[in-house]
């Protein structure tokens, strides 16, 4: 949920980690602050955002070839200056940074407490910066040669819940120490040089070569180069990989915002994420990642797709695509719920992880409980080497490219492109396809980007509308079949950026409740477009419009019926049903966009949210 950047090497570490916070801001915005150490080290933190913070260090020493900085997430104490990060240990033996939580963090405190020592923040972290120094200075006041890393490993044994560190110790200011378990971490390797961040985009622009960290691992940096333990102090082999990521992708290239930059790039993540897999000429589709589980996938007797927010709704096309073309029994679950409610999962039952991420901490706890009873879990995420990926037997990656913006938009557009391809993949092997339906399929599918470019081209005249709901205080999103998940992300999309309170629903669920709300204040957004219950949207619009509802509709080009009844009226190309979903998807990614823009929110960052939930 926060951002982490270290450096150590042979460049002054200010810059290198003032940028790289603002590459990961998304991840978690409320307050910020970094740790310098040449000689000795200065720590320098603030509410707000990492522009406060630079402003804050304007005129202060920042001098400094080792550092850390961290833009936080809150999880334990709000969010202000003392209980930003990098915390302190309370004799100054220790800074830490840390994503994640402590969940035994008030046990540990209460033992420390007894020891004598005393707090300034509300933070887990502390906790754990204290505990880390009370191991050293106890274990070497018997004369004992316990190193800075032994501290840590001793401290790191003794916590419950997840961690990704980066510690410096005063005794050896040359040294840099990071630790993982649950929350990602990335060592960048340079000439003579390490980064150390949460993900790749800050590292990008120095190195390729990097290590991801995996769950006990304690990595020591310093001038003899890079050691890897484990918390039984036993040696690991670091696995170097190359990344190949682009700094042009995780730049604005021109646009106002991440977000609407992402909405612009998804014909290109479509057809990355279909390219190689889908082979339109000789009609094939190959899913490489599936290949090694694809005849149990094809004999499953039942598919279970967890997942979380946007990639959640993602979830529920799929689970419309799966039984509409395997006939495969399909259900979608909340991970968080279907971690704790104790859910039957039998042995031949197929999870299928969705997250962008790829280190959404519900959904990784949701797959360990899924493999613990024995059933396939494949993945498809959006980031190579994060968690979720390196946890599942198989799985499909999208292409998307980096998504900063919090809001997820091609994210999901790719997550629906996979869990149509694995549709039909396992449809066709499966017979639940005729071969018409696939070859048809295929063509179509080849196509939805090219519609979508042509629905980006209509944006001023979804802006316009945009501007007319602006001020709207709530707001309803309706649907039907596989539009109705497409009524839920437009919803959670409105809510997530502008904050005006947005309700999806199957469209027939209104008169059972919603339609009390319904008056000539209340925006309707009505997926409408050409399908087997068109009829009966339409009879939902005359519902709506009897009780004064305005109502902006998404319909099938050329649709004169509609048009008749909405005040607003956006039209997309005809699709197949099934991947209608692709298309009546963009006109609301840009809708709320539009409106969190006039609303003057901060529409990359929305308030009280972060881009990658790794904590519960
Ligand atoms: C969607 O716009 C939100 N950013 C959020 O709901 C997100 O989809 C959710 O946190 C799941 O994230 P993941 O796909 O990275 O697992
Ligand atoms: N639990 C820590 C805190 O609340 C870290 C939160 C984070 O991951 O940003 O400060």
């Amino acid at each position: 949920m926060c951002g982490i950047v270290g450096y150590i090497g042979h460049r002054q570490a200010y810059d290198i980690l003032i940028k790289g916070l603002k590459r990961l801001e998304y991840r978690g915005y409320d307050s910020a602050g970094i740790a310098l150490s040449d000689s000795d080290y200065r720590v320098y933190k603030c509410k707000g955002k990492v522009s406060d913070l630079e402003a804050q260090t304007k005129d202060q020493n920042i001098n400094g070839k080792i550092g850390m900085g961290h833009t936080r997430w809150a999880t334990h104490g709000e969010p202000n200056d003392s209980n930003a990060h990098p915390h302190k240990s309370m004799n100054g033996k220790f800074v830490i940074i840390h994503n994640g939580i402590i969940e035994n963090y008030g046990k540990l405190k209460q033992g420390l407490e007894k020891e004598g020592y005393t707090f300034y923040s509300e933070t887990d972290t502390e906790v754990l910066a204290n505990l880390i120094e009370f191991y050293y200075i106890n274990n070497r006041k018997n004369g004992n040669s316990f190193t800075p890393e032994d501290a840590v490993r001793a401290a790191l044994n003794m916590v419950e819940g997840a961690y990704g560190l980066v510690i410096l110790c005063e005794d050896n200011p040359g040294q840099m120490i990071a630790a993982r378990k649950g929350s990602p971490l990335v060592i960048g390797i340079g000439k003579d040089e390490y980064f150390i961040a949460s993900d790749a985009t800050p590292i990008v622009e120095y190195t390729n070569s990097v290590i991801y960290l995996n769950d006990d691992d304690i990595a020591v940096i310093d001038d003899k180069g890079l050691s890897l333990k484990n918390l039984k102090n036993i040696p690991q082999k670091p696995a170097i990989h190359k990344i190949d990521l682009e700094l042009s992708e995780i730049e604005k290239n021109g646009f106002e915002h991440y977000m609407l930059k992402e909405i612009y790039e998804q014909p290109r993540a479509i057809r990355d994420t279909y390219r190689g897999r889908l082979n339109f000429e000789s009609k094939f589709l190959r899913l490489g990642g599936l290949h090694n589980v694809f005849k149990q996938l094809t004999e499953a007797n039942r598919i279970i797709i967890i997942a979380c927010g946007t990639s959640w709704h993602a979830g529920i096309v799929g689970e419309y695509l799966f039984e509409e073309f395997t006939r495969i029994p399909t259900e979608v679950e909340y991970a968080s719920e279907f971690r704790y409610r104790n859910p039957v999962i039998n042995k031949g039952d197929l999870v299928i992880a969705i997250s962008q991420s790829g280190e959404t901490a519900d959904t990784l706890a949701a797959i360990q409980l899924a493999k613990k009873a024995g059933a396939i879990v494949i993945g498809v995420c959006n980031v190579v080497g994060s968690s979720i990926p390196r946890e599942t037997s198989a799985g499909v990656f999208t292409h998307a490219g980096p998504e900063i913006g919090v809001a997820s938009t091609k994210a999901f557009t790719a997550q629906v492109t996979v869990l149509t391809m694995m549709a039909m993949a396992i449809g066709q092997a499966n017979k639940g396809l005729t071969n018409q339906e696939f070859t048809d399929l295929i063509d179509e599918l080849y196509v939805i980007p090219d519609k979508i470019e042509k629905i980006l081209e209509k944006s001023e005249k979804i802006k316009e509308i945009a501007l007319k709901i602006a001020d709207s205080t709530n707001s309803l999103y309706l649907g039907r079949g596989y539009l109705f998940p497409v009524a839920l992300e437009g919803a959670l999309k409105l809510k997530e950026i502008s904050y005006i309170h947005a309700e999806g629903y199957p469209a027939a669920e209104m008169k059972h409740g919603p339609i009390a709300l319904i008056d000539e204040k209340m925006p309707v957004i009505v997926l409408a477009t050409k399908d087997h219950s068109y009829d009966k949207i339409v009879s939902n619009i005359q519902e709506v419009k009897a009780r004064k509802g305005v109502i902006i509709a998404i319909v099938t080009e050329g649709d004169t019926t509609i048009k008749e009844m909405a005040d607003y009226v956006i039209e997309v190309p005809h699709s197949d049903f099934a991947l209608a979903p692709l298309l009546t998807v963009i006109p609301l990614q840009l809708l709320s966009y539009f409106i969190a823009v006039e609303r003057g929110c901060n529409v990359d960052q929305p308030r009280n949210l972060a881009k990658s939930v790794t904590v519960e």
